[in-house]
């Protein structure tokens, strides 16, 4: 059938846009399982739990009682409150966190979409510590803004410093995008390393968003430390959180930005004119979430409890490996791992995802997708016997490629 005379080319607007490798995985591993293949499927990024139960009650209720229509566009009151109320817990600056610097959104991912459109531009540059997760690049390249990656040392966990960023830095630096606990290498900012960032940030006078959204999946002593933990100016900072991951709420899409009141106003007059108001009813579970306390803490704690028992069951596995290198995570449920043909093969990481997917039946994301491809990152957000036997076959498949 003819639809149109039309022919079809992207708008500028979208030209440069990169398919999503991390979709694109999932859906092959898809195709496999609907031919029948038994397919162990560690791409995703979402935690394998149910929401907590006394969140989803509190969701069927507020149905009951007429969450049901829109709300401002920000969110509604009582869950801006309870993000301020939690934000202060950690902010020692004089000038407390209010609801009118917090905007609620559709997911984390549209915070830091309304964030990147509202602070940056044509002829603005973005730090971007690399790897980072897919989405960074993308949102920047969406406000016609330039991603200038930083690659960081592996040896650190990938992490960058002030002498990588300050490489880096031009005139037309606006920006820098930060994401501790990091998606795809797990590795976790101290405080004294996230403070000598946000202090080189405010001396050049650029925004920093700061991407908190696994801060609570940390297997060090309690939560990650975060922007607000160090900072003693908010200014030029946009802090970025939401329930996806840590409340196990990836489908209820709740995430949210901190930043100073011109940017919320801003970021908000973008949101109405695209979605409006996050679901009435997923505000209600997400306000739930942060104030319930126990035992939804207790639930919270108990998921983060199972994710550090897989990385230490599954890390070894792939540590014996002499084929691949591994860096062991502190937070988030990732595995960055490199594999074998890095630095002679091009993509020597699709290669490999397109190996032990075919041959062994297990599905990982290429590292391409984080701008590093000679890695691969695996997440353990899935059964733990599963993940053991899926790492297992990942060691097999290095020795044999090796
Ligand atoms: C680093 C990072 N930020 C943000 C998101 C988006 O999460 P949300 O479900 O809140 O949109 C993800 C999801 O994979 C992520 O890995």
């Amino acid at each position: 059938m003819e639809y149109s005379a039309l022919t079809f080319r992207p708008s500028a607007n979208i030209a440069e846009l990169r398919e999503s490798a991390t979709i694109a995985v999932s859906q092959r591993a898809k195709a496999l399982k609907a031919e029948g293949r038994s397919i162990i499927d560690l791409g995703a990024g979402e935690p394998d739990f149910d929401t907590p139960e006394p969140v989803r009650d509190a969701a069927k209720r507020s149905l009951d009682q007429g969450a049901t229509r829109y709300t401002a566009v920000e969110g509604i009151l009582p869950l801006r409150q309870a993000i301020a109320t939690e934000a202060n817990a950690h902010y020692r600056g004089a000038d407390g966190v209010t609801a009118g610097e917090v905007v609620v959104s559709c997911g984390s991912k549209q915070s830091l979409y309304n964030a990147c459109l509202t602070l940056f531009g044509p002829g603005d540059e973005v730090l971007v510590p690399t790897p980072s997760w897919t989405s960074y690049y993308e949102m920047v390249g969406l406000a016609r803004a330039t991603a200038v990656e930083v690659h960081g040392d592996p040896a650190q966990g990938y992490k960058v410093d002030v002498e990588r960023l300050e490489r880096h830095a031009t005139p037309r630096t606006r920006g820098l995008m930060l994401n501790s606990p990091s998606n795809p290498t797990g590795a976790v900012y101290a405080a004294d390393e996230l403070r000598a960032i946000l202090d080189l940030a405010a001396a050049r006078a650029w925004w920093v968003i700061s991407d908190e959204i696994y801060q609570r999946i940390s297997y060090g002593e309690g939560i990650a430390p975060g922007a607000l933990d160090v900072a003693t100016r908010r200014d030029n900072l946009i802090v970025v959180n939401g329930v996806a991951k840590a409340w196990a709420m990836t489908g209820w899409r709740v995430g949210w930005t901190i930043s100073p009141p011109a940017v919320a106003k801003a970021m908000a007059a973008l949101q109405s004119h695209t979605t409006s108001n996050t679901a009435t009813v997923s505000q209600h579970a997400a306000l739930a979430a942060l104030t319930l306390g126990e035992p939804v803490d207790a639930m919270v704690r108990a998921m983060v409890q199972e994710f550090r028992a897989r990385r230490d069951a599954a890390l070894p596995i792939l540590q014996k490996s002499r084929a691949l290198t591994v860096l062991p995570p502190d937070g988030a449920f990732y595995f960055y791992v490199k594999v074998p043909g890095a630095g002679s093969v091009p993509d020597a990481g699709g290669a490999f995802c397109h190996a032990l997917l075919e041959q062994a039946g297990v599905a990982i994301v290429p590292g391409s997708a984080f701008r590093t491809p000679d890695w691969v990152r695996i997440s353990y957000a899935a059964d733990r016997a599963q993940v053991i036997e899926a790492c297992t076959r990942i060691a097999a498949t290095a020795e044999a490629m090796a």
